[in-house]
């Protein structure tokens, strides 16, 4: 039998890392984060000083990733990274560098290697759409600008970084836009996609949500 996938995609602070890590720790799946890897590829050409109008080096930096997973750990070559991919800056250029049908396909293979049994749960923009249009359930989830905002500030504060709701709220807004309207993957719902707005609902209520549709499906 086919290995099961849940994919939930949505835009930047939806929550959606957080549903899609309690949901995997609940049926005892395998988790992917694939906007990590976005971020890990923004964090190496950042550090390597590569110009974001460089695209084959762009794409030669996400096809020779050299990262891995541990845990709630994510390492870039030896290096724990795992706070250092949530600064802003990272995001805004993953989102850039996102936006490139090159860096994509680079990072294509890998996503589909974390599909392993018994069943896999893969947050992101274009999971159910691009990576696994197959995925059993499929999830979309949205949030309002102010909740984001907030979610996303209080992650940074917790995180030791600074932050103000008024720039945080601005960068959502940019980043949303790029993400919607990028010609390559951009991000919408996929076909079937069971729609979560999640604004006035707390993390453990949208997991119960996805976990009763998921059993639903039988
Ligand atoms: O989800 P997260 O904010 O960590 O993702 C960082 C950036 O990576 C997003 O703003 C988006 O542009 C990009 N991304 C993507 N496709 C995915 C996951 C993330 O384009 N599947």
């Amino acid at each position: 039998a086919k290995i099961p996938v849940i994919t939930i995609d949505g835009p930047t602070a939806s929550g959606k890392g957080t549903v899609a890590q309690k949901v995997a720790r609940e049926l005892g799946f395998h988790y992917l984060d694939s906007g990590a890897l976005y971020r890990l590829t923004a964090l190496s050409v950042l550090r390597r000083g590569i110009a974001l109008n460089d695209e084959h080096a762009l794409a030669k930096a996400a096809e020779h990733l050299h990262c891995h997973f541990d845990g709630a750990h994510i390492f870039l070559a030896n290096e724990d990274v795992t706070q250092a991919i949530r600064a802003e800056e990272v995001g805004n250029t993953a989102s850039k560098i996102a936006a490139l049908i090159t860096v994509r396909q680079a990072l294509y293979g890998l996503q589909l290697s974390f599909r392993k049994p018994p069943g896999l749960v893969a947050d992101g923009r274009d999971m159910g759409t691009v990576i696994f249009p197959t995925a059993r359930l499929k999830v979309f989830l949205t949030a309002s600008v102010e909740a984001r905002a907030t979610r996303r500030y209080k992650q940074l504060i917790d995180k030791g970084f600074s932050a103000n709701i008024e720039d945080l709220s601005r960068d959502l807004k940019e980043r949303d836009e790029r993400d919607m309207n990028r010609s390559s993957a951009p991000l919408k719902a996929a076909e079937g996609a069971y729609h979560l707005d999640t604004s006035d609902m707390t993390a453990d209520e949208a997991v119960q949500q996805v976990l009763s549709w998921y059993a639903a499906l039988g």
